[in-house]
């Protein structure tokens, strides 16, 4: 396993790592999620990725079940938590100081954990001043429940202005930002959020790297059943997936089999080689995909600036 600092923080992530949307507590019931994460675990993975938001807290309960049963030592686990709400009161959901600190003390509950790792909040709250955020995170920090706090797909200008109330206020700011980014999605990582990498050391814990099973080559000639969108409607897998990246795939997928790699190693290599990626965060539902996944930073030797620029002719996506 390929280790990576989480920006410039001290604290050292898997390259590849595992989340629980969709998946754990959800469409992949508890034996297929011990499964999944003993493979992990013994593959080296350390970050295990939650939200309070996944299945209304099902997926940090599943999560929690199996911390209870494994016998991992806490201190060999990086383990996140993300905060936006699910509830119905007013009270239940976004960044407010409350609703921070009442949600965190639910998913440790919910994990069986007595701190998390990281802590994010999960999208900008537009009704919380900033101030707040950065106080309540520091707040968590100091009190031992928190050990590092994050964003999910916050503009710039909120993580310029977070970083300066930190600076103001002897805060610690924002280490991490979680965001989509793969071969398909490239705005923000390789866009606009470059400029915070050079003046923060901003971490990233990318989602979705294999674009939700896209960039495995397994949609090229069509939905297999047991698959997440051979699941979903033609409607909903029309607006998932455009045919002019089925086409860029297909044509990847090719690349791939000319380097002796598979189309998925090709996919997740190319986010790990990228020195503003931390993490690149995967789904599973099954062990044999961790197995497969895992494997993916032995490939990045192989992507030499030669192929680089094959796959940057392939894409022709990077954003200005
Ligand atoms: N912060 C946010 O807003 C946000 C948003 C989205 C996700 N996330 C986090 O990021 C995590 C990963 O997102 P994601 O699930 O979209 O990631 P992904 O790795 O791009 O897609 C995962 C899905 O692809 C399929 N797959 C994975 N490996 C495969 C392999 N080797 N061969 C064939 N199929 C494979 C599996 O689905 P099937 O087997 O069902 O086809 C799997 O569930 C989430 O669990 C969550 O923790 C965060």
């Amino acid at each position: 396993m390929l280790y990576k600092k989480l920006g410039r923080s001290g604290l050292k992530v898997s390259g590849v790592s595992i989340g629980s949307w969709t998946t754990f507590g959800e469409s992949v019931d508890d034996d297929a999620t011990l499964a999944v994460m003993e493979a992990a675990y013994d593959a080296g993975i350390n970050f295990f990725d939650g939200a309070e938001g996944y299945g209304r807290g099902a997926a940090e309960e599943a999560m929690g079940r199996v911390f209870e049963k494994v016998n991992w030592p806490r201190d060999t686990l990086v383990i996140s938590t993300k905060v936006f709400g699910f509830g119905d009161a007013p009270t239940q959901a976004g960044l407010s100081r409350k609703h921070l600190v009442e949600a965190v003390d639910a998913a440790l509950r919910r994990m069986h954990l007595d701190y998390v790792d990281m802590c994010f909040c999960h999208r900008p709250d537009p009704d919380t001043p900033l101030d707040e955020i950065a106080h309540t995170m520091n707040e968590l920090i100091a009190r031992g429940k928190i050990f590092y706090w994050g964003t999910s797909e916050f503009s710039p200008g909120d993580l310029h202005q977070l970083h300066a109330i930190a600076e103001r206020d002897g805060l610690v700011g924002p280490t991490m930002e979680q965001t989509c980014h793969s071969m398909l999605h490239r705005r923000r990582v390789d866009g606009e959020l470059r400029p915070l990498f050079d003046a923060y050391g901003l971490g990233t814990t990318i989602y979705s790297p294999l674009c939700q099973g896209v960039l495995t080559g397994k949609y090229n000639e069509g939905f297999p059943k047991d698959s997440r969108f051979g699941r979903r409607d033609a409607e909903s897998r029309k607006n998932a997936i455009s045919n002019e990246d089925l086409a860029r795939v297909r044509r990847l997928t090719m690349l791939a089999g000319d380097l002796g790699m598979t189309m998925t190693h090709l996919a997740l290599a190319w986010c790990l080689k990228n020195p503003n990626v931390s993490t690149a965060i995967t789904g599973s539902t099954r062990p044999e995909q961790v197995h497969e996944n895992v494997k993916a930073a032995d490939a990045v030797e192989k992507l030499t600036d030669e192929v680089m620029g094959r796959i940057e002719e392939i894409l022709d996506n990077a954003p200005e």
